[in-house]
């Protein structure tokens, strides 16, 4: 019978880029969902941007830009790097929407009537220069456990101790350099712990992995504390209701995102949105999530859920963090990867996904990209063995058969045997273990090439009398081919469909494994994968390679509660004073501007050329579009960073940074030197 599955991944923060860290989970999840749609299950995979909260505000602000304009560039950014890993949601939102505004007021209004949202009033970091109240991450100081300096406000680095803002020593705003005060709000609370035994009864509800369940007995005997769902003015995200200044914490509206979308998504396509998420829904939920935020998603959604009079998850998976070689992702070793700079060097994004799939098996343990595994094993199993079998018969069919497949055959076994495979490697996929999955449909691929070799088809085509058996032979392993491209389908969705195209054949789905494949005509075979070419990882990881800022580097994966945020790069401090060494570092010249221009489909830029005399000239791409017309510009002399990494963008390369100021005000104005300044001279 066919289910209706809502499938979620978590929703990426609207201030980083993609990286191969969160592709872990979109490939897992869309392997998922494809499988389910080839199976002709009615599967909807709902995604959206996590927009709020201070960590975007405060970078908008930085960029000088309004945070819906920021929202706005990474909304494209992020759908664009998920397309290109064939990441095949069926809704991608925002959760800067109005459904979700409604949904989230709606929510917390039915939790309040439920009597389970309370008033109190707490003290915290306050930043009397920003006037802003601090989120932890935004607060530096000295460890009070080990004294170790510049320790963010919810843990220490050096020591490992955990503690709250308000004991570090000596605490620094890192938005402003400014001493941080002690200040009161009010805030509103959700009454977790009231919902306690409730939340014993779901865990039991078989909604859990099994690590997870453990995970949440540790929680209940721990206690469960009230969870702070407001957060005070300026803040970007949504006014809680009849609370004028105080705003919803980004992590209540973040999975109200999940309904959201799908609510928005529901009203283009004539779908019944109660049938999905009303309390007697009969549909399934599933949420695929990293294993640092299962806090929010089996305790407070689940919670939320329940006591606003709506469904609950039918299951919650979560997944491990990715390690590259071995280690924590890290910017100085090139190994924080970023998903566009993967396809910047033209390597197959199915590639990763095969790498991936063949690492998940649906528990929450880490998953390792070793590089060097990964060249091995893509080449190996796609191209060598996969590949491999069409390569090797396909080409006899069109020169001996006229392109046509035998009309029978004679041996069945080796085809009966790939047919009956169907049921276990569906049952892998659906339990997530792709791992299994794809050993036994390496095993198949294995028997087909061992197959080939055995049967010479090369060595019959020599024989005028074994046309037949060059017949057979050839089409058996097309059979054997079309079967393992119907079973790498959910993996391998691109190559997939170029195969279909190839075979001729109707997209493939799960029933079609018990069906022969004969009396058919196919179309000329080309190429259809090229083996990993290792340099292009290595100059993948060299693009990757970042000099560090001072400020410790954000961690690979997505952050707890206490870390939401700031864990991302954007969030780093903007106000530590410099030495005059770091200073020194930057190669500020003269520049003539030789030519500008604008650039099609971007909105903000121009792209300039910059004369620095001896020094040559630059490409660079500068955001002041608003500010200039290029004409104006051309011949004017002004101020770049010459020696700032060059950064691909969509564009082109752009080679260094014109400097403009801006400010509170309106206007951007870029900075020009004294007459007589000539192009190339340093600027010190
Ligand atoms: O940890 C994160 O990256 C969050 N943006 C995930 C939100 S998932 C859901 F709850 F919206
Ligand atoms: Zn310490």
């Amino acid at each position: 019978m066919s289910r209706q599955i809502l499938v979620t991944s978590a929703l990426p923060y609207a201030n980083g880029s993609i990286h191969l860290g969160h592709l872990v989970e979109y490939i897992q999840t869309d392997i998922w969902v494809r499988f389910q749609k080839i199976r002709g299950h009615d599967c909807r995979y709902m995604c959206a941007d996590d927009t709020h909260g201070t960590a975007i505000m405060l970078r908008a602000e930085k960029e000088g830009i309004t945070p819906e304009a920021l929202i706005g560039r990474v909304w494209d950014e992020h759908t664009r790097d998920f397309a290109g890993f064939h990441i095949g949601f069926d809704h991608y939102y925002s959760t800067h929407s109005d459904e979700n505004r409604e949904l989230a007021s709606k929510i917390y209004l039915r939790l309040k009537d439920a009597g389970l949202i309370e008033v109190k009033t707490i003290a915290q970091l306050y930043d009397p220069v920003k006037n802003l109240f601090l989120p932890d991450r935004f607060i530096k100081g000295e460890c009070p456990k080990c004294g170790a300096a510049d320790q963010y406000g919810d843990n220490c680095e050096v020591c490992g101790a955990t503690y709250s803002p308000t004991e570090l020593k000596n605490p620094v705003s890192a938005v402003s350099g400014a001493t941080p005060v002690h200040k009161d709000s009010e805030h509103y609370f959700f009454k977790l712990g009231a919902c306690e035994a409730f939340l014993r009864e779901w865990t039991k509800s078989g909604a859990l992995q099994d690590e997870a369940a453990n995970k949440m007995q540790e929680w209940f005997a721990s206690g469960l504390n009230n969870w702070d769902i407001s957060r005070d003015a300026p803040y970007f995200g949504f006014e809680i209701p009849d609370a004028p200044g105080k705003y919803f914490y980004v992590w209540l509206d973040a999975p109200v995102g999940y309904m959201a979308s799908f609510a928005k998504y529901a009203k283009d396509n004539g779908l019944d949105f109660d049938a999905w998420w009303g309390a007697e829904s009969k549909t399934e939920l599933v949420h695929f999530i990293g294993k640092d935020i299962l806090y929010f998603h089996a305790l407070f959604w689940p919670a939320m859920l329940k006591f606003s009079g709506h469904r609950l998850p039918t299951a919650v998976y979560a997944h491990g963090f990715l390690t590259v070689n071995g280690q924590k992702m890290s910017k100085s070793r090139g190994t924080f990867i970023t998903a566009e700079s993967y396809l910047a060097q033209k390597l197959n994004p199915e590639w990763l996904r095969y790498y991936y799939a063949a690492k998940l098996n649906g528990s929450m343990e880490d998953i390792d990209l070793n590089l060097d595994d990964f060249v091995a094993r893509v080449n190996s199993d796609l191209v060598g063995k996969f590949i491999n079998i069409a390569s090797r018969t396909a080409g006899f069919i069109h020169k001996n058969f006229e392109g046509k497949l035998a009309d029978g055959v004679a041996n069945l076994e080796l085809i009966g045997d790939f047919q009956a495979a169907a049921g276990t490697i569906a049952a892998h996929y659906e339990a997530r273990d792709y791992a299994k999955a794809l050993r036994e449909i390496m095993a198949l691929a294995d028997r087909a090439n061992q197959y080939v070799a055995d049967e010479k088809p090369w060595e019959l085509a020599k024989k005028p009398e074994a046309v037949y058996r060059l017949h057979e032979v050839c089409t058996v392993a097309l059979n054997c081919f079309r079967l393992l491209t119907l079973y790498l389908k959910p993996v391998l969705p691109k190559l997939a469909g170029e195969v279909e195209a190839f075979l001729n054949i109707d997209p493939l789905a799960w029933d079609d494994s018990q069906s022969l494949f004969i009396r058919h005509r196919i179309n000329a075979y080309n190429h259809l994968m090229t083996r990993i070419d290792p340099k292009a990882i290595e100059a993948m990881v060299e693009a990757n390679k970042q000099n560090l800022e001072p400020t410790p580097a954000p961690a690979p994966a997505r952050h707890a509660e206490a870390q939401a945020h700031a864990a991302q790069p954007a969030a780093a401090p903007v106000a530590d004073t410099i030495s005059i060494d770091d200073f020194a570092k930057i190669d500020l010249r003269i520049a003539r501007i030789a030519n500008a221009e604008h650039v099609e489909g971007a909105d903000k830029l121009l792209r300039l050329t910059l004369d620095l005399g001896e020094l040559g000239t630059r490409q660079v791409f500068a955001g002041i579009k608003s500010a200039y017309a290029p004409e104006a510009l051309v011949g004017r002399m002004t101020v770049m960073v010459a020696n700032l990494a060059p950064r691909k963008m969509k564009f082109g390369m752009s080679e260094g940074m014109v400097l403009a100021a801006s400010g509170d005000a309106p206007g951007l104005f870029i900075l020009s030197p004294d007459s007589g300044a000539q192009p190339g001279m340093k600027v010190k």
